[in-house]
């Protein structure tokens, strides 16, 4: 790309329905290229938004018994709350229904009306409902929609159209002296076979009797504009055409809109014709991804296997999912979606391999260095073994950027796990314990200071797609609040991170998962039309259901607790053996390996159950149960401050 600015947009979203995973995947892509191009020191701006008008959102919301704007304006507070905890870095929000957007389509349909391109006529043809879209009666497939295979209805009534086809030789030529315009090349193939057929006129009014719930027309007010006619335009009403050029022109050269491979024609047939007309150049590039499927079927609603993200975050965490979609399939190819296939990655990938290099890095540290990352002795990269891994990140540095530049998701994401097997490749083969044991203090320095300089490069370059991952690892190696050392401008030199930090040792990144979760599918479709406060019903009981009066309470006896000692039960991953005193000595099992030491634990004051039936776990004894909260970073002991006595009662 010629200049440093780099605009991104996703579909907006029909508010018909409840977000999918669908509207997920093409979020938090854009997501990830925006935050990776920011990190790069270019201006990103990122648009994504919600499609407010048409026939279907108008017939949801007489469905509900609201009217369209009351429909929408609960439907966009699902869409943003689920923005926000999946933290997409969104510069902006659009709602086709704001004032800034249909002063802008109006501008477009008066501009084309004057210059010719627009004229009135008597439709007669065959309209998709569920797609919004007319077809003529050569465009269908066995008498149904060419794109869904649904059935059609005829319609003869008096429209306004866009003189598309004009274009046609104009479009054709352009794609082919633009072979990025249209991506991936199957997708720019496809288009230019759909050209190779007369390109009709398109009909971009609804009588006001048959569909109120649109922009009215600025030269008839009898008439609204077609849903997608609108709906493509918001990408230029983001970017401030027509109000800002100077901002708009730039954003407008390095314009690039991921979509799914369904929406293809409306945004490489229609919406270049649109520009076209009035005289803008298309976008810089659009890019078509593939489609999931669930478990090997198509996700549908009748089906019942429609992906609920908001339990997808319930259950894993938005980086573990963020990581999955983009991981696990060439962006551009259909993929699927399983339980078992998002564990797999989430154990090999992320706990593995990545969870592991930090992990054993800071058991190292601590041991050897009391946790203070030393300065290397004999420069930054004395060995071959420190040159070598360096290099190595500058070549994962240039792989990513170019993945990155080509939004090809997935072989970025390898390049990194590349880079973490380096990583750990290096502690195998420097052999830190060994130097240790040697009493090689200068080497060993060296090789530390080298291991945490890889893992800084390393969540450098994952926070991109796994923000929260990043920041965590950025705290735990001690650099939270160094900037300079956080962005991908910075990994132009190896060795940023400053000997004498000290790091901050905290749960597992990534804890295993053993057993594959049971997450429900999303309920039936009359349950989904709920607000924001009740989006997460279906994981939690109200309050209400669940009251308990103070005499329930009272039956738990919780009680303050003073570790005395603890050791990992022998074979399990995840139990731990304490001796607590609670006034009296007993023995407690807690499931809490993987993410306290026996070390860590020892000493902590803490709460604990007290009258709990005794239970065996992996033939050892419990008597009693520990409180803790858990959460995306594992689980947290619920601890005093200060000492109190243990035995206290705790009311
Ligand atoms: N409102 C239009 C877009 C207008 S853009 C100017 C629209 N909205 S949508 O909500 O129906 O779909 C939005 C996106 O979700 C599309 O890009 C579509 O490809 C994508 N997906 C819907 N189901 C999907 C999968 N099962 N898998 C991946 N993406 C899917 O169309």
């Amino acid at each position: 790309m010629s200049n440093k600015t780099f605009y991104i947009t996703t579909p907006i979203y029909y508010v018909n329905d409840v977000p999918h995973l669908g509207h997920v995947y093409t979020t938090v892509a854009a997501d990830a290229a925006s935050r990776f191009m920011r990190s790069s020191g270019r201006s990103v701006m990122f648009l994504t938004g919600i499609d407010e008008h048409g026939q279907k959102v108008e017939q949801a919301a007489r469905d509900r018994g609201l009217s369209p704007q009351e429909h929408c304006d609960e439907m966009v507070v699902r869409f943003q709350r689920l923005w926000r905890r999946f933290n997409i870095s969104n510069d902006d929000f659009i709602r086709t229904t704001e004032k800034r957007h249909e002063a802008i389509v109006q501008h477009f349909l008066q501009v084309l009306y004057d210059r010719g391109d627009i004229y009135r006529s008597t439709y007669n043809g065959w309209y998709c409902v569920p797609d919004e879209r007319f077809w003529t009666e050569k465009d269908l497939l066995d008498g149904k929609c060419p794109d869904c295979g649904r059935k059609v209805v005829e319609i003869k009534e008096s429209n306004y159209f866009f003189r598309m086809g004009k274009y046609q030789g104009w479009l054709s030529e352009h794609i082919k002296a633009n072979p990025d315009f249209i991506q991936p090349e199957t997708r720019q193939n496809e288009m230019l076979g759909f050209l190779r057929k007369p390109l009709g006129d398109l009909c971009i009014s609804r009588p006001k009797s048959r569909l109120h719930w649109g922009v009215e027309v600025p030269f008839d007010h009898e008439y609204v504009t077609y849903v997608w006619f609108d709906a493509l335009i918001n990408y230029v009403t983001g970017a401030g055409f027509n109000v800002d050029e100077d901002r708009f022109t730039p954003l407008w050269e390095n314009s690039t809109h991921l979509i799914g491979k369904d929406i293809l024609t409306t945004h490489t047939i229609y919406w270049p014709t649109m520009l076209h007309g009035i005289g803008l150049p298309p976008p810089n590039r659009v890019f078509a991804h593939g489609w999931w499927t669930v478990e090997g079927r198509k996700m549908s609603k009748s089906t019942g296997n429609v992906v609920e993200p908001n339990l997808l975050l319930d259950v894993y965490g938005a980086d573990s999912v963020r990581y999955f979609v983009l991981r696990e399939v060439p962006f551009g190819l259909d993929g699927d979606f399983s339980h078992s296939a998002l564990v797999r990655r989430i154990n090999s990938d992320l706990a593995n391999d990545l969870g592991n290099l930090l992990q054993r890095s800071l058991g190292m540290l601590g041991k050897y260095r009391e946790g203070i990352i030393p300065a290397p002795k004999g420069g930054k990269d004395s060995g071959d073994l420190e040159k070598d891994l360096a290099s190595r990140a500058t070549v994962t540095l240039k792989d990513l950027s170019a993945h990155m530049e080509s939004l090809a998701f997935d072989r970025a994401l390898k390049s990194i796990w590349d880079l973490i097997g380096a990583a750990n490749k290096y502690i195998d083969s420097a052999a830190p314990w060994a130097l240790a044991k040697e009493g090689d203090d200068g080497k060993l320095d060296t090789v530390l200071f080298t291991i945490f300089e890889a893992i800084r490069q390393v969540a450098v370059m994952v926070s991109p797609f796994m923000p929260e991952t990043g920041e965590k690892m950025f705290r735990q190696i001690g650099i939270a609040d160094k900037h300079e050392l956080k962005s991908i401008t910075s990994l132009d030199r190896w060795g940023g991170i400053a000997g004498g930090t000290r790091t901050f040792r905290g749960p597992a990144l990534f804890p295993r998962i053993d057993e594959i979760p049971d997450v429900p599918a999303a309920g039936p479709a009359e349950k989904d039309n709920s607000s924001e406060a009740e989006v997460s019903k279906g994981v939690e009981p109200t309050m209400d259901d669940n009251l308990i009066t103070i005499d329930d309470f009272a039956k738990v006896q919780l009680v303050t607790g003073k570790v005395l000692e603890a050791e990992n039960v022998p074979k399990s991953k995840k139990l731990i053996r304490l001796r607590v005193d609670t006034g009296e000595e007993r023995q407690i099992v807690a499931g809490i390996a993987e993410n306290y030491t026996p070390e860590d634990l020892v000493g902590m004051n803490i709460a604990v159950v007290a009258n709990l039936k005794p239970a065996t776990l992996m033939g050892v004894e419990s008597r009693g149960m520990l409180l803790a909260a858990s959460d995306d970073d594992g689980i947290h002991l619920f601890t005093f401050n200060g000492e109190v006595k243990p035995g206290t009662r705790i009311k």
